[in-house]
């Protein structure tokens, strides 16, 4: 098969590119903007391959770039889309580009599969949008299944939900083969230190404080990032054609279990965690139900207790990838959004 792989620069895309590449013939094309998030030295293991860079080719550029996207498609038997502003703290302070990736982008790339579906009628173009639980908004009791109602709350589920939405609709109304993925919240290495985990373990190596929203009861269903990219090479797969799929993780952790696990795995007192003011809008829980992918064949393989010491020594061996990450726009990034709340903050 041969893969356009948008996105694939970031944390899961590289993950799936790399993955992908390794265990199956398949060839991929990467189309990636290279964003803040984006970093082509998480494609270096690929490029470094002979074998695997055989079958791989970057292409920079943005998948709301009608020209660019259609220039790749014709040659292509499937779009896999990652791209995406994923950060819900950055969705808050400034929206604008979630709109333009997660709409118009997922709008352009469903046009370029429709139109060269269209000429091709005998092998029509699998489109598989990776989405994520925080489309249904939070959920207080039981767990979310695929036909449940989309509730987003942040302006990055919103975009999100907007772009499933869309799939759905391309696929009513023009036939267009589509599959969705809902992965749970996801960790490992490559994470951008943005996010949860590697943002603690980055600054718990350092000595820095840990800043824990609100109470720190909000609850999480972690996902391995090898199972998250697996399971989206399954239901490129063996999914069927204008069904979404839910992908859960090992169960329910709470933030401060993080921090916990955290801290006392790097190494580090419990004095670094501070009670910062919360995130507005906060979703206390997100769960899924996983049957649906589940009776097709597939299920996580990587537990929560294996998964979390391998990505803390990752971080702790690749400390040239993250103080690369941890510069330059970083700064500003990091004062506007916990300045002001680690100065209000109190002891967790
Ligand atoms: P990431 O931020 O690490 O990577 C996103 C990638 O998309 C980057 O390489 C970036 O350069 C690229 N990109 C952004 N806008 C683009 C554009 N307009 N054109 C081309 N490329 C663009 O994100 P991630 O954590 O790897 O998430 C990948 C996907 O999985 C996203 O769609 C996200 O919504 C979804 N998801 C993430 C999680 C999670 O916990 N990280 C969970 C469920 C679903
Ligand atoms: P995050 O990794 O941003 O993922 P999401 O918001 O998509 O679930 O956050 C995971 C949880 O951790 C979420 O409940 C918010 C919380 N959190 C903190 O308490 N402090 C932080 O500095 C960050 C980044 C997140």
């Amino acid at each position: 098969m041969r893969i356009l792989v948008t996105g694939g620069a970031g944390f899961i895309g590289s993950t799936f590119v790399r993955r992908r590449l390794r265990s199956t013939g398949d060839s991929i094309v990467v189309l990636d903007a290279l964003t803040y998030a984006g970093n082509i030295t998480n494609l270096a293991e690929v490029e470094e391959d002979a074998t695997l860079r055989a079958r791989f080719r970057f292409v920079r550029g943005d998948i709301a770039d009608a020209a660019v996207v259609r220039s790749l498609i014709g040659e292509i038997d499937a779009v896999v889309n990652f791209a995406a502003e994923s950060h819900v703290d950055r969705s808050i302070l400034e929206a604008d580009a979630f709109l333009r990736t997660g709409v118009i982008g997922v709008h352009v790339l469903l046009d370029a599969v429709r139109a060269a579906s269209a000429t091709r009628v005998d092998r029509p173009i699998r489109f598989v949008q990776v989405s994520t639980d925080e489309v249904y908004g939070a959920v207080d009791v039981g767990a979310s299944v695929e036909t449940d109602p989309l509730v987003p709350r942040s302006p990055y589920a919103a975009a999100k939900a907007a772009g499933d939405l869309l799939v759905g609709a391309y696929h009513v109304t023009h036939g267009t083969d589509v599959v969705i993925t809902r992965g749970a919240n996801t960790y490992g290495p490559h994470q951008h230190p943005e996010k949860l985990i590697p943002l603690f373990i980055t600054n718990a190596i350092d000595d820095l404080p840990v800043p824990i929203y609100g109470d720190g009861l909000q609850e999480r269903d972690w996902l391995y990032v090898d199972d998250h990219a697996d399971a989206v090479g399954f239901v490129l797969d063996r999914g069927q054609s204008g069904q979404a799929y839910n992908v859960p993780g090992g169960g329910p952790v709470t933030n401060r279990e993080v921090t916990r696990a955290i801290l006392a795995t790097v190494g580090k007192p419990w004095s670094l965690a501070r009670s910062v003011p919360d995130r507005p809008g906060h979703d206390r829980r997100y769960a899924m139900d996983g049957s649906k992918i589940e009776h097709l064949g597939w299920h996580a393989k990587v537990a929560w207790d294996a998964g979390l010491p391998a990505t803390i020594a990752w971080f702790v061996a690749n400390r040239d990838w993250w103080a690369r990450v941890r510069s330059g726009e970083w700064n500003d990034y990091y004062e506007r959004q916990y300045g002001r709340r680690l100065a209000d903050s109190v002891p967790a």
